[in-house]
């Protein structure tokens, strides 16, 4: 397992459950994966140090959490070494990793998006913005860790955005490029799907929350919580989502020489006329992997091995009909600074049945001692007969839980939210 949050810590989870795997090795893991796993000293990205150790160890599949090793050709490197890996090859992970090639995919087969334009030349990316009606959307190019898209509410502080990503630079080389589009309203969501580039299987959708406070107040953060199903998502909107976005996806990249296989993360706007994409991901969501998977009863490694041999139409994918709510609890002061290293109390008592699965943590010099060591810390999850029970179950089990300044949002799947 490669990376070290919450969700790599859920997928180490669901992966130990199957009576296939023997061991499990988490790079670089957390507290949590330290449980199931043998965590190792390397990092994320050091594609050579993973299939150095891949090799010695003899592992049967690799997976990548996180999008960054994608990106710098983690896949190709362990396909070149016959390595099994579960990702997506650089060019497929393109998808995520430049929003001026995603875009032009998905107008070249139809795909539906927001209106945009593409520019690599500063000056005409201004003229462009100054013709357009706020709020305007200015997306930098490359991978920018959630700080690439602003939405603006005049053309003045469209001009700023631009001026920040393509002249100050500030997201470096990311920026180079920027996709300016229109807004859209209405219900977000993530969709997302196993496939081995041809097959594409749908998983159960889920909604994050972005923002730091209640009431989406605040700074953007990596997530804050997340349940599953959203309740407005039915079979008609299932239909549309698989037939207009996920499998003519799937099938575009594999058109365009870059057979797409792993997970792909369709990131949704269900506006007026249907669903339109706000981007692709080449990997699972986080916080989303942490309610998704508990919903999961096909086993994992069934799964994701028929993907690495091309026969995921062999296999059938169960999912529970159970809701899933997940809380995360971070560090005081996060997504700003924040301090680390503080004891984790309380891990022991939530009930039987609840998760807690660790982002920012790590294993303490006592015996069985846990600690801070992130932005965000844990994510709490339950299960339900509905969203409302799984909701109530992790609220009552979260404060049992405590560190020092440890903070978390109080309206993650409320009833009357927007989002349900
Ligand atoms: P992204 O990094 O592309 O997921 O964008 C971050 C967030 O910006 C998304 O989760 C949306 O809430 C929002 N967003 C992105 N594109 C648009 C758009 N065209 N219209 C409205 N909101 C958008
Ligand atoms: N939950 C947003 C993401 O994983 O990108």
């Amino acid at each position: 397992m490669v990376g070290g949050g919450a969700r790599e810590h859920t997928l180490v989870w669901k992966l130990a459950q199957s009576p296939r795997v023997k061991e499990i090795y988490a790079a670089p893991g957390n507290a949590g994966t330290a449980q199931l796993a043998r965590n190792l000293e390397i990092n994320p990205t050091d594609i050579e140090a993973l299939a150095e150790f891949a090799q010695e160890n003899k592992i049967d599949l690799t997976v990548v959490g996180p999008e960054a090793p994608l990106a710098a050709g983690l896949a190709d490197r362990f396909l070149s070494l016959n390595l099994p890996v579960f990702g997506a090859t650089r060019a497929a992970a393109e998808i995520e990793s430049s929003k001026v090639f995603a875009k032009e995919l998905m107008q070249k087969y139809n795909i539906p998006c927001a209106r945009s334009a593409s520019f690599a030349d500063y000056h005409q990316a201004k003229e462009y913005v100054r013709r357009q009606k706020p709020p305007i959307v200015i997306k930098a190019d490359g991978l920018a860790a959630g700080k690439g898209v602003v939405i603006t509410e005049s053309v003045p502080q469209a001009l700023e955005a631009l001026a920040s990503f393509m002249e100050a630079k500030t997201l470096g080389a990311a920026g180079d490029r920027v996709v300016i589009e229109e807004c859209l309203s209405g219900r977000e969501m993530s969709a997302f799907a196993f496939t081995d580039a041809r097959t594409v299987v749908p998983m159960v959708p889920a909604c994050d929350y972005k923002r730091i406070y209640d009431n989406d107040r605040g700074p953007n953060t990596g997530g804050m919580g997340s349940f599953s199903p959203p309740q407005f998502f039915d079979a008609a909107l299932d239909k549309v989502v698989q037939e207009r976005i996920m499998a003519p996806a799937v099938n575009a990249m594999r058109q365009e020489g870059r057979p797409y296989k792993g997970i792909l993360y369709g990131g949704l706007m269900i506006t007026n006329s249907g669903p339109k994409v706000l981007e692709f991901n080449a990997r699972f969501g986080d916080p989303e992997t942490q309610v998704v998977l508990p919903r999961l009863k096909t086993d994992l490694v069934d799964i994701m091995q028929a993907v690495v041999n091309d026969n995921l139409d062999q296999i059938s994918i169960e999912w529970s009909e159970a809701a899933c709510v997940g809380v995360v609890m971070a560090s005081a002061g996060y997504p700003g600074s924040y301090q680390t290293g503080f004891p984790i109390t309380g891990l022991d008592e939530p009930d039987r049945d609840i998760m807690v699965f660790h982002a920012g943590t790590k294993t303490g010099p006592a015996k069985g001692q846990v600690l801070t060591n992130g932005g965000r810390v844990l994510t709490v999850v339950a299960t339900g007969k509905d969203i409302n029970e799984a909701r109530e179950k992790v609220y009552h089990n979260i404060s049992r839980i405590h560190f020092e300044g440890s903070y978390y949002r109080r309206d993650i799947a409320k009833i009357d939210s927007e989002k349900r």
